[in-house]
């Protein structure tokens, strides 16, 4: 990885985000049920989903310039979905329309503190091919920032990598759902944006105190990411680059639903670094992008807009 400074004199407006677009089922419930278990809910809902599809228009609606690669269905989902996108001013020519799969899918249940519990029915979206990724190159070519994620096949996220990094991209991983990662994947990561499960399923190392996120870190750094930012929900985010170690705390608010706050957090952080601000701070935006999603029911509907996440980022 360049140094930081290299990386902001460089950096190219684009946004591109290579992933997945979901149609989320939403179960608001007294609590998340056991199993074998039947619980009477309070309410249904749907909002488009999915963590590539979330990202990109968090940071669109954060003023970010952003373009989307991926794969739906044809499908009335894959018609909302993309329809969606457009709303959002996310371009989407390069969302292909998939005849032989159904969209993805997210049934997503939400309790009264608003924990989650999220099953995910990839469809088009695991068919997301290399080849699909390579037609993409154009705008891959014009993009200052990179934000992959892992609800897409592993090869493809793998070649965004590889073309992010012939281009000067700066890539951002956010290692979710975990999964163990192939080396040459890890090795081409600029930005890792794990939460603490995912550094663990990556490391095999815990994550519980300080000194723990930096020995997590290094490890991850000796497999070839350049920075590291562990998110730790309510406490905030760790943020470890070169000799930096920095804790970066949370804004406090009253969580609804945390659903897509970490796709909020990926979001604002790509923004700011797209307008070339330090990692501090585009982690801070992150903060509050992620924080201000919690507030709010739903995927993208609590994602939140430009104003308002620079009001909290002004207290
Ligand atoms: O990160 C939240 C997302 O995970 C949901 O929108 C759901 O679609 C799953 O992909």
């Amino acid at each position: 990885m360049p140094g930081t400074s290299a990386i902001l004199l460089d950096m190219k407006k684009q946004i591109v985000v290579i992933g997945s677009l979901n149609m989320d089922l939403v179960a608001l419930s007294p609590r998340i049920p056991r199993p074998g278990e039947t619980l009477l809910g309070h309410e249904f809902r749907t909002a488009p989903g999915g963590k590539g599809a979330n990202q990109a228009v968090a940071a669109a609606r954060l003023g970010g310039d952003v373009a989307m690669v991926g794969r739906v269905g044809a499908d009335d989902f894959g018609d909302a979905l993309l329809a969606n996108l457009q709303a959002n001013r996310v371009a989407h020519d390069w969302v292909l329309r998939d005849a032989d799969a159904a969209s993805g899918v997210a049934i997503i249940v939400v309790d009264d503190v608003g924990e989650n519990s999220i099953v995910v029915l990839s469809g088009a979206n695991m068919r997301l091919t290399p080849a699909d990724v390579e037609a993409a190159e154009s705008v891959i070519a014009r993009s200052g920032v990179m934000l992959l994620q892992l609800e897409s096949p592993l090869d493809a996220v793998t070649r965004a990598a590889e073309l992010g990094r012939r281009h000067g991209a700066t890539v951002v991983l956010n290692p979710a759902p975990a999964r163990p990662l192939p080396p040459e994947l890890l090795s081409l990561v600029d930005v890792l944006i794990p939460n603490e499960t995912e550094t663990t399923m990556l490391t095999g190392l815990p994550v519980s105190d300080e000194a723990d996120m930096r020995a997590a870190a290094a490890a991850l750094q000796s497999r070839g990411v350049g920075a590291v930012i562990l998110t730790l929900g309510e406490r905030g985010a760790f943020l470890i680059h070169d000799d930096v170690a920095q804790h970066i705390p949370a804004f406090a608010v009253q969580p609804v639903d945390t659903t897509a706050a970490g796709d909020a957090f990926v979001g604002g952080f790509a923004v700011a670094l797209a307008e070339g601000r330090p990692l501090a701070e585009a982690v801070r935006w992150g903060n509050a992008a992620g924080a201000l999603a919690a507030t709010g029911l739903g995927a993208q509907p609590s994602l939140p807009r430009r104003a308002a996440v620079e009001a909290l980022l002004r207290k």
